[in-house]
């Protein structure tokens, strides 16, 4: 092996969009039909490194120590092509990825895992460091991993088909915004219905899928007015909405996909009623799983976190504040 050739190694950290991201406009490029806006979360990190290694006749993938399932290395494999054909270079890669998250977290770690396996790809490549291109290589593999390039408050505006440079815009950094995302964690496990698999389904069978995709705009230009004027209250309204807007049109495909389970539903009724009893201005998402994920002041934190915990078959809760982008380490 060449002394030039080196080990990318990068961490990212995962995100939770306050504005959703459901439905592509362009499933080969994996553009998203919608804009869409996310806070990346300060604890949640995966570290991944790619050494280049002239012995492997293909890419190795181990995931949190052990070897990663076939279809796992396979997008690792895509993502890597790109990497290589733009660098114009011909090596495997053993690649190791670890997530540190807290135990069975209930957060998907697809967005941390692309964002770092990017940027580590690239480095490794000898590309030089290049957000942008980071998060447009990222956003290939999942468009949500192109918004965890960045750091703070991030957006991905929706793609017009054959856009294949589009990448996420940071909006405000850390600095900007102590807000708190506490996640009440509902089920142990894997999703039923992965996001890619639950959109198309939504696309081709939802009768509100073009309702949803005509009111993603505004609802995620509402929350980037509140981010910019640290407005909780209007950054919070919209979140609400888009996250109903999103699960009502995913409910109505056929078959419906219903992502709650009865303790999703009771952890959101418990924000909304910290909220009218005025214990604590909180306001709920849900993604593609059970979970909900409340965002208030750092100051409530402590506080909507102990309300969360009471809710029965709320497992346990994670704080997380604003945290940086993707880091070469
Ligand atoms: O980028 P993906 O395939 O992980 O999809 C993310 C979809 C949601 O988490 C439901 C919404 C979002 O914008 O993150």
């Amino acid at each position: 092996m060449s002394t030039t050739q080196r080990i990318g190694r990068a961490r990212a950290r995962a995100n939770i969009a306050l504005a959703k991201y459901w439905g592509k406009a362009d499933v080969e490029r994996n553009l998203p039909a919608v804009p869409s806006i996310s806070m990346t979360l300060d604890p949640l990190t995966t570290e991944t490194s790619v050494e280049p290694r002239a012995d492997l006749l293909r890419d190795e993938l181990i995931l949190n120590g052990t070897p990663a399932a076939a279809v796992e290395v396979a997008r690792a494999t895509q993502l890597l092509d790109r990497v290589r054909a733009e660098a114009g270079v011909h090596w495997r890669a053993r690649i190791e990825s670890q997530n540190h998250f807290p135990t069975a977290s209930g957060l998907a770690s697809s967005a941390s895992g692309f964002a770092a396996l990017a940027a580590a790809a690239r480095c490794a490549a000898g590309l030089p460091f290049d957000a942008a291109a980071t998060s447009a290589l990222a956003r290939r593999s999942s468009a949500s991993a192109a918004r965890s390039v960045y750091g703070g408050y991030v957006e991905l505006p929706a793609g017009l088909p054959g856009d294949d440079a589009l990448a996420a815009l940071p909006l405000a950094p850390v600095e900007h915004w102590g807000l708190c995302i506490v996640v009440a964690v509902t089920a142990e496990g894997r999703k039923a219905v992965g996001s890619t698999d639950g959109m198309t389904h939504t696309k081709l069978t939802s009768p509100y899928y073009d309702a949803w995709v005509e009111a993603a705009p505004a609802l995620a230009a509402e929350v980037r007015a509140g981010i910019l004027a640290r407005d909780l209250g209007q950054v919070g309204r919209a979140m609400e909405q888009s996250t109903l807007a999103m699960h009502a049109c995913a409910l109505a495909a056929a078959p419906g996909l219903i992502y709650f389970q009865p303790a999703t539903l009771a952890a959101f009724a418990r924000v909304r009623a910290l909220r009218s009893e005025r214990r604590a201005e909180v306001y709920a998402t849900m993604d593609a799983g059970p979970h909900v994920k409340a965002l208030c002041h750092a100051a409530d934190a402590t506080a909507v976190s102990q309300a969360l915990s009471e809710v029965p078959g709320v497992l346990r809760t994670i704080l997380a504040g604003p945290g940086p982008g993707v880091e070469l380490v």
